[in-house]
Parts: C-alpha cells; structure tokens; sequence
C-alpha cells in the first residue's frame, strides 16, 4: 500500500508521528506492507511553497492507495480570505480524493467514563458513528464571495438527490454492520437542501426494510446528544452540521483528542483525527496522540481491509486507558500516570505490537 503521509500544521506532525509508527509496527506484524512519503500541506506549505495544496502533494496524494493527515492551520494565517488560508489545502484534498463519506465513531470508553463532562448514567454505553456528507453543502457550494468592500458575505447550500443519495447509502450499510438505526439530521423546518435531503434519504431507507430511520432536526440532535446519546447508532448529517456535531460527540468520550474519521467512497481513502491544529499545545509533547492513532486503525480496517490489524490497535487504546495512563486533556485531579505524546504513543504500540503477535501466534496454532 502507498500511504501519503501529511503532517501539517500545530500539533499535526507530533500525532502523526506516533500514530505512523504504530500503524508501520502493527503492519509489519500483519505482513501488510506499506510504503510512505512525506508531503505538505496547509500552513507549511503555505510558507515553503507558496500554497496550502501545492501541486506536488497533490501528484503524491492522487497517486496513493491512502493518506494520512494530521491537522492543518495556523494564527499566522488567519487574516487570510477562506481560499488562500491552510484550512483550504484541506478541502482541496477531500475534492482530489473524492471520499464523500466521513465516518467519525464515538463511544463511552469505560476507562474514560469520569473524563467526560457528562454523568456516567447518561454516558455510558453510547456507541455511535457520524456520517458526515463531505463534500457538499456551504462548504463548496457555488456561488460564494464577498460583496463590495466586504459589505456582505455570502455561501451557497446546495444539495442534489444523488449526492444525498450517496452517502445515506454508506450511513445504511454502516448501520447494518451495528444496531440497524438510521438517525438523519437536518433543518427540514426551514431549509430547501434539507427538505430534499430528508426525502430522499427517507426513498433510500425504502431499499433497507431491516433497518430504522428516524429523523431529528439538528438543533433538537445538538440536545439529545448530551441528554440520551445512547439512543443514537448511526448518524448521517450534511457536511456543516456533521463538522459541528462531531465536536460535540468528541469531547464526550473525555477529550476533542480522541476522535478518529475515515473518508470513503473513492478509491482513495482519506485518514485524519477530527480535531485540529492546537496551535496552544503544539510542540510541547503534550497532545492527546489516541485520535490519531485510532485514524490509523481505520485506515488497516478501511483501506488495508484488516480487521485483525485495525482491533489489535483499538485493544490497545482500550488497554492502556484501562491501566490509568492519560495525556494532560484527559487527566483529573486523581491522575497519577500523565504521559506526555510520545509516552502515550510508546505505550500504545508495545501493546498493539503484542496484540497484534498475539492474535497471529493463536490463529497459526
Ligand atoms: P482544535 O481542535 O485545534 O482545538 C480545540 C480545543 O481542543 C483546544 O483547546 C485544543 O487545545 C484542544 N485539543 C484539540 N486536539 C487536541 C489533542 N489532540 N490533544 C489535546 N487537546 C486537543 O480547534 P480550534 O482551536 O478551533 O482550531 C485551531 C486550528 O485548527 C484552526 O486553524 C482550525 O481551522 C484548525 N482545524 C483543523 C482541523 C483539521 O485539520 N482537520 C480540524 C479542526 C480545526
Ligand atoms: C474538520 C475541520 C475542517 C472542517 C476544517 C479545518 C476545514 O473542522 O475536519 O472537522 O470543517 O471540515
Ligand atoms: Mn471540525
């Protein structure tokens, strides 16, 4: 597999670099054999050539099997229009690869369950997975600009049928594989896009009888995430809204840190954490590495078509939050084994190393 790699901006190269070697160990234990390049985009590519999705990154990326991104932007660039800043080379590359279906899973850890800003009782036990449409939507609706002397801004929400219909199909088959609900969110109650998205998802559930849709407005969503989040399974959500609700859904496993996302559809896949650059924390080791990580377990679940590689991974995350390490976002008062980035992704290797020779030894005897 051709895996390119893009560190990026902040905190980015730090969580990629634990992240890669846990995913080349674990690999190497799988015998999947992997190839990676290094290549920028974002900020740093802003400053060293002049664009945040240089053409040369975009030749390796187009050309790949996979990649792997960490996060991009910077304060640096923040006066800049939305077309020239770092979060721009981000959205180029989704256009490039063409996944339109980002996966981004969320569950009560039970380790992590006294980390999250909710009671145990109301967490515990939720497992759900975002299916945001990426593609779509403000994001990359035309027209958008400014008007005269930036009088006005304005973006364009635009939905066709057969985008809608893409991706709902993806949050289906998601759902067959886990508890069989479809819940999909929108602003039907004022919105044009969201009236098609609504119609059409509810023609898509037609070909899956087995399954259960239901349908939430997304400001009532935004609610009964933190009051029942144990009623979700699948959630499937246009590009911004899907962008916004998986905040909400991260930082309730205990940290913004520990979220991962896989972007399928296209031959492609896109890996990246869901949270962003840090600039606060970058190059202090102090970063939560595990979202990261995880991105790289999706990646040997989704692109490698491993299984067994990507749980020996996800059993280690468990494992060493089980034994008590935490990264300075997931610590509290009782904490007594903080780890820094690099601890934090030592730790998890060694034991995904293990797993990972483990389950190769039983199924050999
Ligand atoms: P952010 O996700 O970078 O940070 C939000 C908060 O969560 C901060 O307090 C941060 O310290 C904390 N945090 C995030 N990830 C963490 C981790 N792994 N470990 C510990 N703490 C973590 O969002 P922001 O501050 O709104 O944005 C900062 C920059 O990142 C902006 O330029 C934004 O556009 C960009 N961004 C990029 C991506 C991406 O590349 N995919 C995603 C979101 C934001
Ligand atoms: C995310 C990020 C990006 C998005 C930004 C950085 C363009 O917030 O992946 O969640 O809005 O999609
Ligand atoms: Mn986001």
């Amino acid at each position: 597999m051709k895996i390119t790699i893009l560190p990026g901006d902040g905190i980015g190269p730090e969580v990629t670099n634990e992240a890669i070697t846990v995913l080349t160990e674990v690999a190497s234990a799988f015998a999947i054999d992997i190839e990676t390049q290094e290549h920028l985009i974002g900020g740093i590519a802003i400053r060293e050539k002049g664009s945040p999705f240089p053409e040369e990154t975009r030749n390796a990326c187009v050309a790949s099997d996979a990649v792997f991104l960490g996060a991009v932007g910077t304060p640096e660039y923040d006066h800049l229009p939305p077309e020239q800043r770092p979060e721009a080379g981000l959205l180029q590359l989704r256009k490039a690869l063409g996944g339109f279906a980002n996966l981004r899973p969320s569950k009560a850890i039970p380790a992590l369950i006294d980390s999250s800003p909710l009671r145990s009782e109301i967490f515990a036990g939720t497992d759900l997975l975002i299916v945001r449409e990426l593609l779509g939507g403000l994001y990359f609706g035309e027209p958008r600009g400014f008007e005269e002397g930036r009088s006005a801004g304005y973006n364009t929400m635009r939905y066709s049928v057969e985008e809608v219909e893409r991706v709902a199909r993806v949050a289906f088959d998601s759902a067959r594989g886990r508890s069989k609900k479809v819940t999909s969110v929108d602003k039907a109650n004022v919105l044009e896009t969201s009236q098609v998205w609504r119609e059409t998802v509810t023609r898509v559930a037609g070909e899956y009888p087995d399954v259960q849709l239901e349908h939430l407005f997304v400001d009532a969503c935004a609610m009964h995430l933190v009051t029942a989040p144990t009623q979700f399974d699948v959630i499937l959500t246009e590009n911004l809204f899907g962008d916004i609700l998986s905040d909400e859904a991260a930082v309730l496993t205990g940290s913004l840190g520990m979220l991962a996302s896989a972007t399928i559809g296209s031959e492609i896949g896109l890996f990246e954490p869901v949270h962003g650059s840090a600039p606060q924390i970058a190059g202090q080791n102090l970063a939560n590495p595990l979202g990261t990580i995880a991105s790289a377990a999706m990646l040997l679940r989704y692109s490698a078509k491993n299984q067994a590689a990507a749980l020996a991974i996800e059993d280690a995350i468990e494992s060493v939050l089980e034994e008590g390490y935490r990264t300075a976002d997931l610590a509290s008062e009782g904490t007594e084994k903080l780890v820094s980035t690099s601890e934090m992704g030592r730790l998890v290797r060694e034991r995904a190393v293990a797993n990972a020779k483990g389950k190769i030894a039983s199924h050999a005897a």
